[in-house]
């Protein structure tokens, strides 16, 4: 017979193997103690959702929907779709389940696997985790300040420094067509000088011509029209006072006027937070917005509120967290007209982060106190039940039931560095006893078994 193939994992789908399990843990409990510090509920949604709700909230002419959808169609000729994300799921529940009824702001945060059918790369996987923090029902900036600082005091209680946040306001359905436009007007000529995708973005989604990363358009980009100058006096006001907040928390923000983000659902905020190598840039460009703020509609600000690119190559690698405000979003799929502001971390990079830092995180299980030892039939069937005595005092034990030498299980005891071993044998097994023994010294005693999780515990608490 062939030797049969062995099955590798899909391509972009990894394991979180026991060696990183510490690393997940730790990001897991961080953000759990914080957000419900903060009055955030836990809220699980499925991984599969009808595709219709991606369709109408990320929007049918994004990469993540027209490229990136694990889409399919069931038996039964249902059209259904892996989530990409979690926000759309999280507000059809919040509709489904009448949470606009309940006192507002409703905050909820989600943990869990999301699927895009992206090119993998360093950084970029077809299945991934995010973490997910949402609030409905605020409309004022402080609520998109909380957030933001949310996702910051996590990075930061995870041991990040350097942390930049890139942030933007893209206005609302009452401002953003006349700027759409002007940038329409403004690219038509340099069409040419433009990539393909952002020729067909032009079509479809102008504004993400702004965030393409080729270098001829990132050149046509840098003299287009900026939106903070097409922001109407509601939006204007709503960034201004977000800086303001920003500025009050000290967090370390640089105005990017090409930040756009790839979900068609966002209204005025969108930020990105990442690392940078080297210490951050004072944060600088709250007076601009300032000088903004006397602008006229459709006006573009005397200086313009541009980073210079120099800047932006500066800030390195990929964005850790992303998110923003999204206030058509609930009445797009039915609810009522509710302001909403969130955001999504990828738990990956931020792994593949620490781990690159070296930042230490407690071991996903903690360190054994006692090795257990037996030899012998009878011996390991005592061991069994002493297994567990110990276990229920706190004291943290490892075993090898299955090695039948003392000299392997002692080995093992120093490999897990245990202060004390254990040793059940044929004699200790009949006469009720147990040999403890001292892993630094060699010492050992005879300890009868119904008195041995009081000697260990009277060894910690003296002389450990
Ligand atoms: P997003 O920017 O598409 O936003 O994703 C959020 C984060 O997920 C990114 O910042 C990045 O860390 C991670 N991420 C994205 N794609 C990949 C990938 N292929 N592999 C690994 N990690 C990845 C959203 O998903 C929005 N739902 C965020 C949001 C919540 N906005 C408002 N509320």
């Amino acid at each position: 017979m062939p030797k049969s193939k062995t099955i590798q994992s899909v391509k972009g789908m990894h394991d979180i193997l026991p060696a990183d399990q510490a690393y997940w843990q730790q990001v897991q409990k961080k953000a759990s103690q914080l957000l419900t510090d903060y009055g955030f509920d836990r809220i699980d949604t499925p991984l599969v959702e009808s595709t219709p709700l991606f369709l109408r909230s990320i929007g049918d002419e994004t990469d993540i929907v027209e490229k990136e959808l694990y889409a399919f169609k069931t038996k039964g000729g249902d059209e259904l779709a892996l989530r990409p994300e979690i926000t759309a799921g999280m507000v059809r529940a919040y509709i489904e389940h009448g949470m606009q009824v309940m006192p507002q702001p409703v905050k909820l945060w989600s943990y869990g696997p999301v699927f895009r059918h992206d090119q993998p790369q360093a950084g970029r996987y077809r299945q991934f985790y995010q973490l997910d923090v949402e609030s409905f029902g605020d409309e004022s900036a402080v609520s998109d300040a909380e957030s933001i600082q949310l996702a910051l005091l996590w990075l930061e209680s995870l041991g990040f420094k350097n942390l930049t946040i890139r942030i933007n306001s893209i206005g609302d359905a009452n401002c953003r067509p006349q700027y759409l436009k002007a940038l329409r007007d403004y690219l038509k000529p340099q069409t040419k000088k433009l990539c393909v995708s952002c020729r067909n973005r032009m079509k479809k989604n102008v504004l993400r011509v702004l965030d393409c990363k080729v270098p001829t358009c990132h050149e046509v980009v840098l003299n287009a029209p900026q939106l903070v100058g097409y922001l109407d006096d509601a939006c204007k006001a709503h960034f201004k006072q977000l800086i303001e907040f920003l500025d009050e928390i000290r967090a370390p923000y640089l105005l990017d006027p090409y930040l756009v983000r790839g979900l068609d659902y966002y209204t005025r905020t969108v930020f990105e937070i990442l690392v940078e190598e080297e210490k951050p840039r004072e944060a600088k460009a709250a007076e601009a917005v300032v000088e903004a703020e006397n602008l006229k509609e459709g006006e573009e600000p005397e200086k313009p509120l541009r980073i210079e690119p120099a800047e932006i190559e500066n800030l390195t690698g990929l964005a850790l967290v992303g998110g923003g405000r999204y206030d058509g979003l609930i009445s797009l799929l039915g609810g009522q007209k509710t302001p909403a502001v969130g955001w999504a971390a990828g738990i990956e990079r931020i792994v593949m982060l620490l781990k690159a830092r070296d930042i230490n995180v407690p071991p996903a299980r903690p360190q054994p106190k006692v090795f257990l030892a037996q030899i012998g039939e009878l011996a390991k069937r005592k061991s069994l039940v002493l297994f567990e005595q110990l276990r229920k005092a706190g004291i943290v034990t490892s075993s090898s039931l299955g090695k039948d030498s003392i000299k392997a299980q002692l080995r093992m005891a120093n490999r897990v560095r245990a202060k004390y071993t254990l040793i059940v044998g044929q004699k200790e097994a009949l006469d009720h006893s147990v040999i403890l023994r001292e892993m630094d010294t060699g010492v050992q005693e005879f300890v009868g078994v119904d008195d041995i999780v009081e000697a260990i515990l009277w060894k910690r608490s003296g002389r450990d």
